[in-house]
C-alpha cells in the first residue's frame, strides 16, 4: 500500500513539476514552440529553402488564413442561427449588439476571400516552379482536393447571412446542378432539399461549412504537410539540390523566424481590409422577389459566364469534370524532363507562357463579344438539338482550335511536353481568368454586357 503510494505521489510530481535539465530552465516555454515546429520541419533545412521568392511563402499564407476562418467561425458560431427566420436578424444581432461582431464577421470573410487568391496563387507557384513531379506528383493531386475543398467551403458560406444576395446566387448555383445529366436531379434535390431553397437548404450548407468540409480539410492538410516533409521539403532549383552536399541551416530559428514574420504580417493585413471594409449584407432574403442580374458568387462567375455561350449540360458538368480531371492527372503526364525548380521551366516555356496569354488575351474577349452580338449556331442550323448546336459542335471547335494552337506552339517554339503543357494550362488558366472578370464586371441587367461602371 506505501509502495503504490510513493509510486503515486512520484507520478503525480513528475507531471506537475517535469524534470527540467540541469541549465535549461529558462527554455521551458521555448521547448513548447520548439516541439509544434520541429513537428512540421525537420531539424535542419538546406539555406536556399529560405529564400522568400522560392514559394513566396503562400502555402504558409494558406495554413495562416485557414487558421484565422476557424478561429473567427468559431465565435460567429456563439451568435448565428441556421433557421430562415432567424438566420439574417442573427447577424444583425451579431453586427450591431456584439462587442467586435462586426469584426469578427469581417475577418472571417475577408480571410474566406484572401484564401481563394493565396492557393491559386499557390497552385501557379507551384506549377511554374514544376514542383509536381515524381515524389510530389500525389501532393498536387492532395492540394486539387484542398482548392475544391475551399471553393465548396466559401460557396456554402454563402447562403448562411440569408440575405437576397446570397439567396439567389445560391439558389442560381444550385438549379444549375438539374443540368448534370443522370445525378444532376438527385444532387439538386440533396442541396435544396425541396422545390427552392428553403430551411432544409440552410440546414444541409451550415453542417457542411461548419462540419464536414472543416473536417475534411484539416486531415487533407495534415496529408498534405505530411507529404512535403517525406519529399524532403519544398523543391530546389537544380543548382541547389544536385549539389552533394547543400549548406544546411538550423529551422529554429532561421526557418521559423521567416514564417513567423509572413505570418504577422497577413493577419495585419488581414485586420487592417477587416478595419476598413464590411462583409457584404443586404436585405434579408426575399424568395419571391429575384434581383436583376442574380450572379453567382465571383469564384462560380466563370462558369456562369460559360452559360451564357455553351448548353448549360456541357457548362456546369462536361468542361468542369473535364477540367478537374487534367487538372489531377497534370503530375502523370509524360514529360521530357521531370525537374522542377526553375520558374517557367526555360526560355521556350516562357515564350511559350507569353504566346498562350496573348492568345487567350485575344480569343476570350472576341468570342464574348461575337457571341453577344452574331447569332449563335443555333440560329444558323434552327432545325438542329440544342446539345448539338450549342454543345458538341463548339466543344469540337475549342478541341480543334487547341489542336491547331499546340501545333503552332510546337512548331515555334520546338517546345518539349514540359513547355506545351505550360502553354496549354497557361491558356485555361488565363481563359477562365478572363471569363471570370467578364462576369464579374461586363455583366448588367438580364446579363447583358455593360460597361463596367455603368453599374
Ligand atoms: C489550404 C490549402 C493549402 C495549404 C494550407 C498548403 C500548404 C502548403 C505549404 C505550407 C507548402 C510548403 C511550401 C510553400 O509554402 O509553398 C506547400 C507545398 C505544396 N503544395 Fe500546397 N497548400 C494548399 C493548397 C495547395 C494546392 C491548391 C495545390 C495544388 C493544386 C498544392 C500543391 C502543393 C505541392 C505540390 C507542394 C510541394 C511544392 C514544393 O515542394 O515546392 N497545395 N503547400
Amino acid at each position: 500500500m506505501d509502495e503504490a503510494h510513493t509510486v503515486f505521489s512520484r507520478l503525480r510530481r513528475s507531471i506537475s513539476h517535469p524534470p527540467v535539465r540541469p541549465g535549461t530552465e529558462h527554455k521551458r516555454g521555448w521547448a513548447a514552440y520548439e516541439n509544434l515546429v520541429l513537428h512540421i520541419h525537420p531539424r535542419r533545412v538546406p539555406l536556399e529553402a529560405l529564400r522568400f521568392t522560392l514559394t513566396w511563402g503562400l502555402g504558409g499564407m494558406c495554413a495562416v488564413l485557414f487558421s484565422l476562418l476557424a478561429a473567427s467561425g468559431m465565435l460567429l458560431l456563439f451568435v448565428y442561427e441556421p433557421f430562415p427566420d432567424k438566420a439574417y436578424q442573427s447577424v444583425l444581432t451579431l453586427q450591431n449588439e456584439v462587442p467586435f461582431g462586426q469584426l469578427v464577421r469581417n475577418i472571417h470573410y475577408v480571410s474566406a476571400n484572401f484564401l481563394i487568391f493565396a492557393a491559386f496563387l499557390h497552385m501557379l507557384r507551384v506549377f511554374y516552379t514544376g514542383a509536381f513531379h515524381t515524389v510530389r506528383q500525389f501532393n498536387w493531386v492532395i492540394g486539387v482536393c484542398l482548392f475544391t475543398g475551399i471553393l465548396l467551403s466559401n460557396f456554402t458560406g454563402y447562403l448562411l447571412p440569408w440575405d437576397q444576395l446570397s439567396y439567389w446566387a445560391v439558389t442560381i448555383s444550385t438549379g444549375m446542378t438539374e443540368y448534370i445529366p443522370l445525378a444532376g436531379g438527385w444532387i439538386q434535390a440533396t442541396l435544396q432539399g425541396g422545390d427552392e431553397t428553403g430551411s432544409h437548404t440552410l440546414m444541409v450548407f451550415f453542417t457542411l461549412h461548419t462540419t464536414v468540409l472543416p473536417g475534411s480539410m484539416i486531415i487533407l492538410m495534415a496529408w498534405h504537410f505530411w507529404r512535403i516533409r517525406k519529399a524532403g521539403g519544398v523543391v530546389l532549383p537544380p543548382s541547389a539540390s544536385d549539389d552533394q552536399r547543400p549548406t544546411m541551416v538550423a529551422t529554429l530559428p532561421n526557418l521559423a523566424v521567416r514564417e513567423a514574420v509572413v505570418a504577422l504580417i497577413l493577419v495585419a493585413v488581414v485586420m487592417a481590409t477587416s478595419v476598413a471594409f464590411n462583409a457584404p449584407l443586404g436585405e434579408m432574403a426575399n424568395p419571391g422577389l429575384s434581383p436583376n442580374p442574380a450572379k453567382a458568387p465571383w469564384y462560380f462567375m466563370g462558369f456562369q459566364e460559360l452559360l451564357l455561350h455553351v448548353h448549360p449540360t456541357f457548362a456546369v458538368c462536361f468542361i468542369p469534370a473535364a477540367l478537374l480531371l487534367l487538372c489531377l492527372g497534370l503530375p502523370y503526364r509524360r514529360y521530357d524532363t521531370p525537374s522542377g525548380g526553375v520558374w517557367f521551366f526555360s526560355s521556350q516555356g516562357k515564350k511559350a507562357g507569353i504566346t498562350a496569354t496573348l492568345t487567350a488575351g485575344v480569343a476570350v474577349p472576341a468570342t464574348v463579344v461575337l457571341s453577344e452580338y452574331a447569332p449563335g449556331l443555333s440560329g444558323w442550323f434552327p432545325g438542329l438539338n440544342p446539345v448539338v448546336t450549342e454543345g458538341i459542335l463548339p466543344t469540337v471547335t475549342a478541341c480543334v482550335a487547341l489542336a491547331v494552337f499546340t501545333r503552332i506552339i510546337k512548331r515555334r517554339f520546338a517546345t518539349t511536353n514540359n513547355e506545351t503543357t505550360l502553354a496549354l494550362f497557361t491558356l485555361a488558366v488565363v481563359s477562365f481568368a478572363l471569363l471570370t472578370l467578364t462576369g464579374v464586371w461586363f455583366r448588367g441587367e438580364g446579363m447583358g454586357l455593360v460597361h463596367p461602371f455603368a453599374h
